[in-house]
């Protein structure tokens, strides 16, 4: 009898505007399709159960942690990574007010909140600094750059366009 382990199904995923059909088993998780097949290594996996925001993605607009998400269970959607942001040499805002706000030490965690700070700029572009915690409450920072990192999303948003 073949176990779920090794069934394999083809999925089409739109990466940052690029499609992909993939051959995947049902097991994998969109964070190790996108790192492993994709080589988009921008995502980090630090716990792999959910808790830590580092492997944060946006899918069809909303930020979820992808290592909670099959492969499977994205066919067909449209996803974004740290690596779709910038515009050949220009950085996307974010990333730049992290740079000018010191958001980040290690960076391990950096583009998680990226990731996070991204979808919920567009969906609230004007927010206090307690809904920007708020936001990104599901991305620890081991080296304790909280502050430097809501100085950065409300820098960004003093100038947000979509
Ligand atoms: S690696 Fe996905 S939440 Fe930690
Ligand atoms: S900058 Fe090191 S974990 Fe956040």
């Amino acid at each position: 009898m073949t176990s779920p382990e090794q069934l394999i199904k083809t999925i089409s995923i739109r990466v940052n505007g690029t499609t992909h059909d993939l051959s995947v088993r049902n097991s994998w998780s969109l964070l190790d399709i996108i790192r492993d097949n994709l080589g988009l290594t921008g995502t980090k996996k630090g716990c792999d159960e959910g808790v830590c925001g580092a492997c944060t993605v946006i899918v069809n607009g909303k930020a979820i942690v992808s290592c909670l998400a099959l492969g499977v269970e994205v066919d067909g959607e449209d996803i974004l990574t740290i690596e779709g942001l910038a515009k050949g040499e220009k950085l996307d805002p974010i990333q730049q007010a992290f740079i000018d706000s010191d958001g980040m030490q290690c960076g391990f965690c950096t583009s998680g909140q990226i990731m996070s700070a991204k979808a919920f700029l567009e969906k609230n572009p004007h927010p206090t600094d307690s809904e920007v915690s708020e936001a990104l409450s599901g991305n620890m920072c081991r080296c304790g750059c909280y502050n430097k990192i809501v100085e950065a999303i409300l820098v960004v948003a003093k100038t947000w366009s979509r």
